[in-house]
């Protein structure tokens, strides 16, 4: 389908009695708050999904919208490409999992470890926080050490070291040089805490200092060369290079978490950016749409989850690992990006990030963007970001970007509630135009409700 020129409402999931509504109400009986997915909860109540047909989804109350959410980024190609359904239902039909493993995992573990420079082997998981899972573990096997590093308000999926101070605020997050290590998860045992220490982002003196502080305890320090939760601002890379220096100087593992930035180029996050890590942990687009995680880095570390000889130093079961209809459909879509392809999509998006800038500008809103490559994130302020403290949101600010979402779902386009977007292969100068258009809408009705308000 192509994008049209017409922006049309799209809100039938809002009347009382939408079947959105009516699957909401069922939902609340049976999964807590009516939700499986804390992520996708949009208030007051969903928009449920009837089927998604290249860069546009169906709800099932027959309203299309634009999808620029991709399932958080993970469908590289949008819904229902061709090559990759075939690819998972050919592999369906012989089976769908198996207590054996499958030549479906070496080829997509080779076209991995062909593709990434920091990885010479590779272990696929059933989601990226199972990788991050593991290449924590991998590293505390591989050094003997108990503590990890990472950075504030990142994101790295539901382990509980991995969670620590994701969503900490001016209230709690502490000085801006040694950040305090903030529960997530209500429960969360004082001893995970003391384990984690908490690094701030693109600031290399600090974050070099605390690392040096910690060195002899730390394992591993963990980043995302772009973390979306923290803003989806790119590392500074003379960070990054200080960084690998510093941990390679006390031998602390170097994880680059790369689930959702793997997407910025052919040879991942690391490729662009030219540092080599020694763990790497996947997700999202390898998988062609199903669920998927992977971990991989040098054979020297991997080698912690060798069975050969015995109990492997760290132990990696898992019923679901490397399920070949996964493997399969991950390995069609990865095979479909080509550099071109990727090239393609690094030009489509330079030119939506460059076309919000100028929305906001036009709409005399404050805003602004960030990201690489086929990825963005609207901001509700127009200010400088570096890091984590600088996105912070006042209360006017969040109420814009809330605004700004009801508009954009409510005239033909699906992005998250944080703003995060990014674009799929089934995408072309059509779908940005329209989804320019859609915006400069939106941010004109957001205007009016503003001066409303004010
Ligand atoms: C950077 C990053 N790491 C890890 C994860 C966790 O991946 P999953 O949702 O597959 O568990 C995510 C999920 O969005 C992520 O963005």
């Amino acid at each position: 389908m192509t994008a049209t020129k017409t922006i049309l409402p799209t809100q039938a999931y809002a009347r009382p009695d939408s079947k959105s509504a009516k699957l909401w109400e069922r939902a609340q009986h049976v999964l807590p708050g009516g939700n499986s997915r804390t992520t996708v909860y949009m208030a007051p109540r969903p928009i449920y999904a009837a089927e998604g047909d290249g860069c546009w989804i169906t709800d099932v109350d027959g309203d299309r919208r634009l999808d620029l959410l991709n399932n958080y980024t993970s469908l590289i190609h949008g819904h229902a490409h061709p090559a990759v359904t075939s690819a998972a239902t050919q592999r369906l039909a012989r089976g769908a999992s198996f207590p054996l493993p499958t030549p479906e995992e070496i080829d997509l573990a080779a076209l991995i470890v062909d593709r990434v420079p920091g990885i010479e082997q590779v272990r696929f998981t059933n989601s990226g926080s199972e990788a991050v899972m593991m290449a924590i573990k991998a590293a505390r096997g591989f050094t003997g050490r108990p503590k990890i590093a990472k950075f504030e308000g990142a994101y790295h999926g539901s382990y509980d070291w991995a969670e620590v101070s994701l969503s900490s605020g001016s209230g709690d997050w502490g000085p801006a040089d040694a950040p305090t290590s903030v529960a997530y998860t209500k429960g969360t045992p004082p001893s995970v805490l003391e384990e984690v220490v908490v690094l701030p982002f693109n600031r290399t003196e600090l974050a070099v200092a605390r690392i040096e502080r910690e060195a002899g305890n730390l394992a591993a320090v963990l980043i995302d060369p772009m973390p979306n939760r923290a803003g989806l601002i790119p590392a500074r890379p003379e960070f990054l290079r200080a960084i690998r220096e510093v941990t390679r100087a006390h031998g602390i593992c170097l994880i680059f978490d790369e689930v959702i930035s793997f997407r910025v180029g052919y040879h991942g996050a690391q490729g662009m950016f030219d540092v080599l890590p020694d763990l790497t942990t996947l997700g999202k687009i390898i998988g062609g749409g199903f669920p998927v995680g992977a971990v991989g880095g040098r054979a020297e570390v991997m080698a912690v989850f060798d069975p050969r000889g015995g109990k492997p130093a760290v132990p990696h079961g898992g019923t679901f690992n490397a399920n070949p209809v996964t493997m399969a459909a991950g390995l069609a879509a990865m095979q479909l990006m080509d550099e071109k392809a990727f090239d393609r999509l690094d030009e489509l998006g330079r030119k939506l990030r460059s076309g919000i800038e100028a929305c906001f500008e036009r709409a005399g809103v404050p805003g602004g963007v960030t990201g690489l490559g086929s990825l963005f994130r609207l901001h509700p302020a127009q200010r400088t970001f570096v890091d984590f403290r600088s996105t912070a949101q006042s209360t006017q600010e969040a109420a814009r970007l809330a605004r700004l979402h009801r508009q954009l779902i409510d005239h033909g386009i699906l992005i998250s509630p944080t703003g995060l977007g990014c674009l799929s292969t089934a995408m072309g100068e059509a779908e940005v135009e329209y989804c320019l258009e859609v915006l400069n809408a939106s941010l004109q009705l957001v205007r009016g409700e503003e001066v409303g308000k004010a």
